[in-house]
């Protein structure tokens, strides 16, 4: 059954207090936006469909960058929640098969749930998804007779019988598109919000004779971010999330708390992460790497064998091949460090490509930026950066070339050659001595 996904993401979250829309703030590196995308993937939708209202611009602009054929659709007045899925209808003209709403401030629904939404709609034309709730605030009601879903009840409509109930409903509904789109032109706005509730379709539905029922999933999975306190909350449940899958696939976290994971981290067995890691978006680290305590990821990828900090920052471009070793205040960007380069102390590696086996001296610098263009600097393999050395690039160095200390390097070295830039070292015997004298008689005579 093709599937086509609508996630509405118009609504303002005014709780959020920001200028950022809702759906774009962030969990784990990713908007909220990405994550609730992400969950309707593995149902490999035919099409997807945002609504968005409030700063759609941007919210367009990420859902693209998400996913290039996702189409954006606008709601410019949030008239309520049957009138956003509304908005989607022109977009899926053509799709015949089943429409799936999900909410672009739920981000944690997972596939199993889907799945068994996917499954429940063989047997039921309108299928929602709830979960019992610890604390059903305002959540709407569901009420339901045996596996039969009677109708759903917002929680300023509901009386206090239906409000004493704990199923709630998530939101999240899937029904044949072309029925959804019937039932929602039935919906009406006469009730306490003066709002088109998607909720109403259950009972319109049923009154057509058609049947509806509850999929169940943990309440974690349904978790709503309205709030900065909410989203605080989502972060760290995300986290605790992505420690246990981890510890599960066979990584060791020394200290799983202090360890924090972009949206999509991917990480292979047997790797090591010691306490206070950061993974920013867009990382890859295969088996049997280490990364040490206090480094910061982001945007890299890191080989089998490699060594990581600690206290080291990968930036975006960041390639290090096997057994490659970048140890403390090295921060490596946009560059690829082949097998066995060692980098390990004190340096930065910005727009540069260093062949096998190289040596890079502590306070080794690639000077990559003019003050307007970003540069190059190609190192060749067996190469020794001398410590201390400024590569101003663009520059190369060939393979089994060395730079001494201290050396500034504008000038290509040639595969075998030793590069010096540095003053010739005058020393004066005694002068040290003589100097000290001097200045300790000038400061005694200061203090007379
Ligand atoms: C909705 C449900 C409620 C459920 C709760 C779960 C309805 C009427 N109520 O209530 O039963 O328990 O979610 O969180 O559906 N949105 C739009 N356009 C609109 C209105 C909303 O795009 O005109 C989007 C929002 O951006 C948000 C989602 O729909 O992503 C939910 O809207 P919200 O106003 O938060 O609904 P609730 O009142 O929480
Ligand atoms: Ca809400």
């Amino acid at each position: 059954m093709p599937i086509a996904l609508i996630v509405l993401g118009a609504g303002k979250g005014t709780r959020m207090n920001s200028d950022l829309p809702k759906v774009l703030h962030k969990i784990a590196h990713a908007p909220m936006l990405w994550h609730a995308m992400r969950a309707g993937r593995p149902l490999e939708p035919e099409a997807c469909v945002v609504v968005a209202g409030h700063g759609a611009d941007a919210v367009e602009a990420s859902a693209r960058a998400y996913d290039p054929m996702a189409q954006v659709v606008r709601q410019d007045e949030q008239l309520g929640t049957a009138h956003a899925v509304a908005q989607a209808f022109p977009a899926l003209e053509g799709f015949e098969g089943d429409a799936l709403v999900l909410y672009g401030d739920t981000p944690f629904i997972s596939e199993a749930t889907l799945e068994a939404m996917m499954q429940a709609r063989r047997a039921h034309d309108v299928v929602v998804l709830g979960f019992e709730a610890a604390d059903p605030g305002r959540y709407g009601r569901l009420v339901t007779e045996g596996d039969q879903l009677l109708k759903i009840v917002e929680y300023k409509d509901a009386s206090a019988a239906e409000r004493a109930l704990t199923l709630c409903n998530s939101g999240v509904v899937a029904a044949d598109k072309t029925t959804l789109q019937q039932l929602i032109a039935e919906v009406g706005n006469d009730n306490a919000s003066g709002e088109y509730y998607l909720t109403d379709i259950v009972e319109i539905a049923r009154a057509r004779g058609l049947s509806a029922t509850v999929v169940r999933c943990p309440e974690a999975e349904t978790m709503g971010v309205n709030s900065r306190a909410d989203l605080a909350v989502a972060e760290a449940a995300f986290q605790t999330r992505m420690r246990a899958e981890a510890l599960d696939l066979g990584i060791t976290l020394a200290a799983p708390e202090t360890v924090f994971f972009g949206w999509d981290t991917l990480i292979g067995r047997d790797c090591e992460v010691e306490q206070n890691v950061v993974f920013g978006p867009e990382v890859t680290v295969e088996s049997g790497a280490r990364i040490r305590a206090f480094s910061h990821l982001e945007g890299c990828h890191v080989s089998r064998g490699a060594v990581v900090g600690p206290y080291a920052r990968l930036r975006p471009g960041a390639e290090l091949a096997e057994d490659v070793h970048v140890g403390n205040f090295v921060e490596v960007k946009n560059a690829q460090l082949h097998a066995g380069v060692k980098a390990n102390h004190l340096s930065y590696i910005g727009d540069a490509e260093i062949g096998e086996k190289t040596n890079i001296g502590a306070g080794t610098i690639t000077c990559n930026y003019d003050g307007v263009f970003k540069h190059k600097t190609t190192i060749g393999r067996n190469a020794f950066i001398g410590s201390d050395t400024m590569l101003v690039a663009p520059v190369s160095i060939g393979d089994g070339a060395m730079t001494g200390s201290g050396s500034t390097i504008t000038k290509d070295v040639p595969p075998g050659a030793l590069a010096l830039s540095r003053a010739d070292q005058v020393t004066k015997d005694g002068f040290a001595t003589k100097l000290f004298k001097t200045l300790t008689a000038r400061k005694a005579k200061q203090q007379q």
